[in-house]
């Protein structure tokens, strides 16, 4: 079978479904650009929060999105967003941000403010060589990249989500950011037709990554 040159493989799933763990372990083992795109609404989120632009405050909010210029740099194989040449900070895993996140992520002018970055990522993967890119968010596979060679929807009980994320030592509102994502009518948090479907509640992440690795390795020879 032909290798595609340039692969595209998107994962998508709730709150705390093991995208992020199993997005790295893949982008290591097929030399891929990791892109996490909750990140990037972290970061908008964080922006919005210190200038002090509530989700409700639409022209506040499209004045301050439209001034906003993205960029990216490489950390490790993740791509890193900056806002105006800045890093996002440690806050953007804070609770004051797990909090608001959805809210503004939720707002239509929010999501096109990062459509066209978030598929500008190819270029970035282009440039710096990779084998293509693993992207890991909400909408990936539904609006984001509906052709990406590979979409994965990751899914697990939500007592187990809650257990995860305790585990990493982080504190989370995972069922009502899940019930904002899912329930939003822009981009909704949801399995795209045909992306197949993973239930991880009773599976370690390196069987996960070994189901993605198997459909993947169909097309593509390990870096
Ligand atoms: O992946 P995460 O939990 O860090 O994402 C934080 C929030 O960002 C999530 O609750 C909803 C939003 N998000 C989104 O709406 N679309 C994406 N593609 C990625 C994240």
């Amino acid at each position: 079978m032909a290798l595609p040159s340039f692969i595209i493989v998107a994962i998508d799933g709730g709150a705390a479904s093991g995208k992020s763990s199993s997005s790295r372990i893949l982008a290591d083992r097929f030399n891929l650009l990791h892109v996490d795109t909750g990140s990037f609404y972290r970061h908008i989120t964080a922006e919005l929060l210190r200038r002090d632009v509530a989700p409700t405050d639409l022209p506040a909010l499209r004045v301050a999105l439209a001034a906003m210029q993205f960029s990216t740099r490489l950390c490790g194989r993740s791509a890193q967003m900056l806002i105006d040449g800045q890093p996002a900070g440690d806050e953007i895993r804070s609770q004051r941000v797990n909090a608001h996140v959805s809210h503004y992520a939720a707002i239509p002018e929010a999501r096109h403010a990062l459509t066209g970055y978030q598929r500008g990522q190819t270029d970035v993967a282009r440039q710096h060589r990779f084998r293509g890119l693993v992207m890991e968010g909400r909408d990936i596979g539904s609006v984001i990249f509906p052709d990406a060679d590979f979409r994965f929807f990751l899914h697990a009980a939500p007592a187990e989500r809650i257990k995860r994320r305790a585990a990493e030592g982080g504190q989370d509102s995972i069922a009502e950011r899940d019930r904002l994502d899912t329930s939003r009518k822009t981009s909704p948090l949801t399995c795209p037709a045909g992306a197949v479907d993973i239930d991880s509640t009773h599976l370690t992440l390196a069987q996960v990554v070994e189901k993605m690795s198997v459909i993947i390795a169909t097309k593509l020879t390990p870096a």
